[in-house]
């Protein structure tokens, strides 16, 4: 048996594994970056934003799309726009990155956690229908990482019970499922340019609906009460419907020209990045102990974010995590290879609610995962080449070797 790099052996990848930045630049963006800036209009609906917001959208297979800073604002004003607020109930996954939680928060209303599914980690659909009570207005799947929630069972019980749907793509733009794209399979789609995300303009967002008035009311939200495409200073369309509280959640010219030119690429990386996805899962699921994440049941184009995969407790000699895996595949030169956010949505270390304003449902299965199983391993590895794969796989099946019973 080979000595592992952390206790004095030949690591795997020597010198260390490097990643080009993320994310990938392109200088003709920059020239255009340079025109947008002698041009001196930089927002209230220039020309790139209005083509990205329908670009973006028909790539999704959604009529409509409002660009906006972020993609907390986003889930923020879908929820607004769909009424929700004190009193009522919004449904959120157990493991998620907070913002899908404080969005209901920020409107007087109750996130409610429910578990995820063993294999794909997002929102179980048996889960949400159990923590469904009639003060449950809307839920907010998450597809996660590497993975897509349910749809069609999500859609299915939220329709008899009612529920409006707003799916959180912050991880999984590019994704398809059955023909549709995400984001238009519930009345909103809610996606994040973030730095770190698939699409990326330092920060942004963008909701995607079908829904005209859906359209109308986030375009007022999104823009202190203006009409879709109305400029500052035009109020064609008349002022907001009375008491719509409305915000300044406006993103650049800038922010919309960096992911116009990075749509011309989301096909080709997204086909590309599932084949990576395909070979890393059959060669990494050939280790004993370890399980990658499934991707979507239905999805005939999985979007990866990152990319999941588990550690079987049960397999380590005693004493071990997968926090010691992590490090061990680190020290052989792997680089990104990461535990994740390390809690569940809400005992992540930022999270200051008091538990008044929200309620815990279920979330067993992903705990256990959180805190026992999951390595997350970063984009970049999923745009590597096949030979820096290989070599991943040989850090962890040594790895494993060493540290299993
Ligand atoms: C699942 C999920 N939802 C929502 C967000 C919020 O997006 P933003 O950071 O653009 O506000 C993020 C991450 O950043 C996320 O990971």
């Amino acid at each position: 048996m080979k000595t592992l790099a952390i206790n004095g052996g030949t690591p795997v990848f020597s010198p260390a594994q490097t990643f080009a930045p993320w994310p990938p630049v392109y200088a003709e963006t920059g020239d255009k970056l340079r025109e947008i800036y002698m041009s001196a209009n930089w927002s209230f609906y220039g020309p790139v934003e209005g083509d990205f917001e329908k670009k973006f959208a028909a790539y999704h297979t959604a009529e409509y799309g409002i660009f906006m800073a972020n993609g907390t604002t986003t889930l923020e004003c879908a929820l607004a726009a769909l009424g929700i607020g004190p009193g009522d109930e919004v449904i959120v996954p157990s493991w998620t990155w907070m913002a899908t939680a404080m969005a209901p928060l920020y409107l007087g209303a109750t996130p409610v956690f429910a578990d995820g599914e063993k294999d794909t980690f997002c929102l179980d659909p048996a889960a949400f229908e159990a923590a469904i009570t009639p003060r449950t207005k809307a839920v907010i799947p998450v597809h996660l990482f590497g993975s897509m929630a349910d749809m069609e069972k999500i859609c299915a019980i939220a329709a008899k019970h009612g529920i409006a749907v707003i799916e959180d793509c912050a991880h999984a733009h590019g994704g398809k499922w059955q023909g549709k794209g995400v984001g238009s399979m519930g009345q909103v789609g809610s996606f994040s340019f973030q730095q770190t995300k698939i699409m990326t303009s330092g920060e942004g967002g963008l909701c995607t609906t079908s829904d005209p008035e859906l359209f109308e009311t986030i375009s007022r939200l999104k823009h202190i009460g203006y009409a879709p495409g109305k400029k500052r200073g035009e109020v064609a369309g008349g002022p907001p419907a009375a008491g719509l509280l409305c915000h300044n959640y406006r993103a650049t010219e800038f922010q919309a020209q960096i992911l116009l030119d990075q749509l011309e690429h989301l096909e080709a990386d997204t086909i590309f990045r599932a084949e990576n996805a395909g070979y890393l899962r059959q060669k990494l699921e050939a280790i004993p102990g370890i399980k990658v994440q499934a991707p979507g049941r239905c999805a005939t184009m999985q979007s990866y974010y990152v990319f999941g995969l588990t550690v079987d407790p049960e397999v380590l000699k005693a004493g071990l995590t997968k926090a010691d895996v992590i490090k061990a595949v680190n020290a052989e030169g792997a680089n990104e290879v990461f535990g994740g956010w390390g809690a569940v949505t809400y005992e992540q270390n930022l999270w200051n609610v008091s538990p008044e304003k929200y309620r815990v449902a279920s979330a067993a299965t992903v705990r256990e995962i959180i805190q026992n199983r999951i390595i997350l391993l970063g984009i970049q590895w999923l745009m590597s080449d096949r030979t820096a794969l290989d070599k991943l796989v040989e850090a962890f099946t040594k790895v494993m070797k060493v540290y299993s019973k």
